[in-house]
């Protein structure tokens, strides 16, 4: 690779953007930075809410730390990494995704103060990884062992999630919907319990008050009876579940037919009102009295098939008809003719009923019993979408408890242990990385240190305090966000899963060594790029060496 005659070599395609080392490094510890630094202000219960616009102009508002970054739509590579962090948290626990994008703020700053001190980042990465390692088992030793099925402590780390949300005046409310939903579809197994959050089907409908928010043992589908004179409530229903048009379907290609007499005329119309009695009649013969299409069905299917007694609803969305499939038993068939009593599914009660404006149809007491609805209601429609978004979350850390029955205490108080204990260990450390595995420690109190400020709270003061309290063996004192003092928060019942804290802290450190190993970064030019991956980084062998001539 080396110039030949004094002329430079062309290597990366023009108007292609390099740096290298240091400025490669510091540019991205700087984005990640910025990101974090914007979601700060939003964790913990006094944590302010963010209002997004997107470029259609729809609003979100939220204080969920996933949703902010997916919305806000970052350009640098760096800050696109920060939102990946938070979707991997939000996909494994489902909580703590602005505390991880937090944490992993300061894990890089504080890698850049050493770094000024002149300590090599692969001593820094090490440090890190080595101090990850040590903090996942301590989080381990300090959480407390609960049982699974206990409905205080789950609605308890329910209530801590939706403390720091828009709707936390309805957080007990919601707290017993989402203990109650995850009790009833936790499975057995291996010796604990399994829970698949696919099965609680969550239905949204403005109107009414949050406090009408309420499970549903069965399904809700957002559609009406399809026909006036069909019947509103069908008791022990056999359903069939249906994915083709009970329509005339017109043909593909232009035809003719020639009618000469009124008689033919009326013969071809008469056929046609055959072929749809026939379909109406299917239905019946297949011992079905309640029928769900996914495609249109004709007025007069509609008029015959209300004439047998039998309830339809049509255009139903292909989700819901596997919903129906899963909660009733029932199989889903491709043509009318293929309808049958034995394919049929088994619900105690379908039902139309009015919610607010609209109708929808309540699929009740289904052969699977753990088949089960959550039906939120707010006042506005962004109410409701921050409603949902916040049972997410609650549903999610009741999910963790179940699954994994160990809890923490929050405002802070894990994390002030943890990076307690963490220095103890690196006494017993000699050399430099000694040195990361206190910055990793200082880094953890990113998080009460931040929760005391958004509470108004001196972050100086607080810590100390909370620090002397935990070196007198108070290990869950931490910032109680509502009051803003010190406390312990055991007492105040403000509890978290463990596997959320112990999430965050894996994903943080990988991201951030990651981060830190990079020291050369190639952008090819936008415009010009050929299609490569988004971000604009492809095509180069990452390790070029350092001294490169000039790009032209
Ligand atoms: N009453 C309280 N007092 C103090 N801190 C609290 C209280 N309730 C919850 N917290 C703390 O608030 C923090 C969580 O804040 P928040 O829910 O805004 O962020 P997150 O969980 O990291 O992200 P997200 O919920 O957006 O996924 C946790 O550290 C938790 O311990
Ligand atoms: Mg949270």
């Amino acid at each position: 690779m080396s110039a030949q005659g004094g002329q430079p070599v062309l290597i990366l395609k023009e108007g292609t953007e390099r740096s290298t080392g240091r400025d490669a490094r510091g540019n991205n510890i700087m984005a990640a930075r910025i990101v974090s630094e914007a979601v700060k202000t939003s964790l913990g219960p006094k944590g302010m809410d963010k209002m997004l616009v997107d470029s259609f102009g729809d609003v979100t508002i939220t204080n969920d730390g996933a949703t902010m970054l997916k919305e806000m739509d970052v350009q640098h590579p760096a800050a696109k990494m920060m939102v990946e962090v938070s979707k991997t948290q939000d996909d494994e626990v489902g909580d703590g995704t602005t505390s991880v994008v937090i944490i992993t703020g300061e894990l890089l700053g504080k890698a850049a103060e050493l770094m000024e001190k002149k300590v090599h980042p692969i001593v820094i990465i090490d440090g890190y990884k080595q101090a990850m390692d040590e903090a996942l088992k301590m989080l381990d030793e300090i959480a407390e062992k609960v049982d699974p099925k206990d409905k205080k402590i789950l609605k308890k780390v329910s209530k801590t999630t939706m403390a720091s949300k828009l709707i936390s005046g309805h957080s007990d409310h919601l707290s017993d919907v989402a203990v109650d939903a995850v009790l009833q579809i936790a499975e057995e197994s291996n010796g604990g319990y399994k829970v698949d959050l696919d099965m609680i089907k969550v239905e949204k409908k403005p109107g009414a008050s949050m406090t009408d928010t309420r499970l549903v043992n069965g399904l809700i589908i957002d559609k009406e009876v399809v026909h006036d004179g069909m019947p509103k409530m069908m008791k022990e229903a056999r359903i069939g579940l249906l994915n083709a048009a009970m329509e005339i379907e017109k043909t593909e290609f232009d035809s003719k037919i020639a009618i000469e007499t009124p008689d033919q005329m009326q013969a071809y119309l008469d056929q046609e009102e055959q072929m749809l009695r026939d379909m109406a009649k299917k239905v019946k013969e297949a011992n079905i009295n309640v029928l769900f299409c996914q495609k249109g069905i004709d007025d007069m299917v509609q008029h015959f098939l209300s004439r047998e007694g039998i309830l339809a609803a049509r255009r139903l969305k292909k989700s819901d008809m596997e919903a129906l499939a899963k909660a009733t038993g029932a199989k889903v068939v491709n043509a009318v003719e293929q309808l049958s009593a034995e394919d049929a599914g088994y619900a105690a009660l379908v039902e139309e009923r009015k919610v607010s404006e609209d109708k929808m149809i309540f699929v009740e007491g289904c052969r699977n019993p753990k088949a089960v609805s959550i039906l939120i209601r707010g006042g506005t429609e962004r109410i409701v979408d921050e409603a949902d978004r916040s049972l997410h979350d609650a549903l999610c850390v009741v999910k963790d408890v179940v699954e994994k029955p160990m809890i923490v205490a929050g405002g802070g108080a894990s994390e002030i242990e943890v990076a307690r204990l963490l220095r103890d260990y690196a006494e017993k450390l000699v050399g430099r990385e000694r040195l990361a595995v206190v910055a990793f420690a200082d880094a953890l109190e990113v998080i009460p240190i931040t929760l005391a400020e958004n509470s108004g709270m001196d972050p100086i003061d607080a810590i100390s305090e909370m620090q002397s309290a935990h070196a007198k063996g108070n290990k869950w004192t931490g910032v109680n966000g509502i009051e803003n003092k010190v406390d312990d928060m055991a007492k105040l019942n403000v509890y978290e899963p463990m596997v959320v804290k112990a999430q965050a802290i894996k994903s943080a450190t990988e991201a951030a060594t990651m981060l830190l190993k990079i020291d050369d970064m190639i952008a090819v030019s936008k415009m010009r790029a050929p299609a490569g991956p988004p971000g604009g980084m492809g095509g180069m062998p990452g390790g070029m060496p350092g001294g490169m001539p000039p790009m032209m």
